[in-house]
């Protein structure tokens, strides 16, 4: 597959010993890529990839009107965060525009990671609290205390005594009707919460993903996650929203994941796809909040919302909006939704077409109902084989992870659609 198999080899030996060894890569080869153009990732085998993975590339790969507002402003100013600058201002303020009214303030961080900890940091002050609720097979993060609520992959750290995880329920994978799943899913949070109460942690924050993505996918009944956020806020914690997947236009219907509930969050985190690779994320609260928050606090950081990230992060916003990427993902992501229903008609390994927007995949199962985790690595592997990058999710690994840049059209659906089926075929 490689052209240079020895080379590969060698820069694998040099990262790992560089690295170390346990730095993931995807693949059981790695894929060592050189170059990318919009949705096209170029390896260093000569082959164009069609990358239907990749979600921080969010208006394409080395956009030309992102990579010259990074120059320009490199090219003029970079400095850190305690001078005046417009580009950083204007940005903000186009930010917040796309918020609802009471998200009128922002915190600039330089990952999701850290707006995830700043996130947790501003709840537990505002609520004297340190119960944390989330879901049982997530990742927001890789700080101390964000190791000490993942439930989505391996840490060292002890769970947390102040963390309860909820199963979601979900409708594409219980048979059960949606009003038994949503009671007892309900109940199960007021169990937790009542925990939470018992020893003394209180509730300061449900933090989770809208559109689920580390769940895979999951389908909650409807009103699951409005009365979910009604209980822990009777139970006096805030809600956080964490879009650093789920935002800026990729669920289609809507430019941020948590508006598809109509709930209105305290605090969206935000990431990935921000900068478009450059390292750029945000905590977007309210002026309570952040005012609260601030005049405990001496809050301050060197990089985050530098000049030139505020170029980046405007050039992302303007690009997505001008371009109308929030539609195109909803038109491309529906196009892509029912190719793969027909697909999953004839193919008895698919249980589901996930997924909204941008970000969907096949949920695969085998004969026996258990998950089909062996197929769809063996599917992941297929398509890298056949020029097309997508993974898995899920606490089994067997929902396909296809989670394009916003570029994507109708024409790299097909042949996304085309080189699944053959690989579906192989297996
Ligand atoms: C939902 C979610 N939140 C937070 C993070 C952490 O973001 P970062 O890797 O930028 O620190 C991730 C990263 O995968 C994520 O998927």
């Amino acid at each position: 597959m490689t052209a240079n198999p020895q080379g590969d080899r060698e820069l694998l030996a040099r990262r790992r010993a560089t690295l170390g060894p346990h730095s993931p890569t995807f693949y059981d080869e790695p894929l060592h890529v050189v170059s990318g153009q919009g949705v096209w990732l170029r390896g260093a085998d000569g082959i164009d990839y069609l990358d239907a993975y990749n979600n921080v590339p969010h208006v394409g790969h080395c956009n030309p009107v992102v990579v010259r507002a990074i120059a320009e402003q490199a090219g003029r100013l970079n400095i850190h965060t305690r001078y005046l600058s417009e580009p950083v201002v204007e940005y903000a303020e186009a930010l917040l525009e796309t918020f609802a009214p009471h998200l009128d303030k922002v915190l600039f961080t330089n990952s999701g990671s850290e707006a995830n900890e700043l996130a947790l940091r501003m709840t537990r002050q505002h609520t004297r609290s340190t119960g944390v609720l989330v879901t049982d097979f997530s990742y927001h993060g890789n700080t101390a205390s964000l190791a000490e609520l993942t439930t989505g992959l391996r840490v060292k750290e002890p769970f947390g005594s102040h963390v309860r995880a909820l199963h979601i329920p979900d409708l594409d994978s219980d048979p059960r009707s949606e009003e038994v799943l949503l009671t007892e899913a309900l109940a199960e949070a007021e169990a937790a919460i009542a925990s939470l109460k018992e020893a003394g942690h209180g509730v300061s924050a449900l933090l989770f993903d809208p559109l689920f993505s580390t769940e895979g996918l999951l389908r909650p009944p409807a009103g699951y996650i409005a009365a979910l956020t009604d209980l822990v806020r009777s139970a006096g914690g805030l809600i956080v929203a964490d879009e650093v997947q789920s935002g800026l236009g990729r669920a289609g219907s809507h430019f941020w994941g948590h508006e598809l509930y109509g709930i209105a969050p305290d605090l969206v985190t935000l990431g990935k796809p921000l900068g478009n690779g450059h390292p750029l994320g945000g905590v977007v609260t309210t002026t309570d909040l952040l005012d609260e928050f601030g005049a405990a606090n001496l809050y301050f950081n060197t990089f985050a919302g530098n000049p030139v990230s505020a170029a980046a992060g405007m050039a992302v916003l303007r690009e997505t909006i001008d371009r109308g990427l929030q539609r195109g993902a909803h038109d491309v992501g529906s196009y892509a939704h029912d190719l793969l229903e027909k697909l999953a008609a004839r193919q008895p390994l698919v249980r589901a077409v996930r997924g909204t927007g941008l970000f969907f995949g096949l949920d695969f199962v085998d004969e026996t109902g258990r998950p089909a985790t062996a197929q769809t690595k063996q599917i992941v592997e297929a398509m890298r084989r056949k020029g097309v990058l997508i993974s898995k999710i899920g606490p089994h690994d067997n929902v396909l992870k296809i989670r394009p840049p916003m570029v994507f059209t109708r024409e790299h659906v097909d042949l996304l659609v085309d080189r699944l089926a053959a690989s579906l075929d192989e297996l």
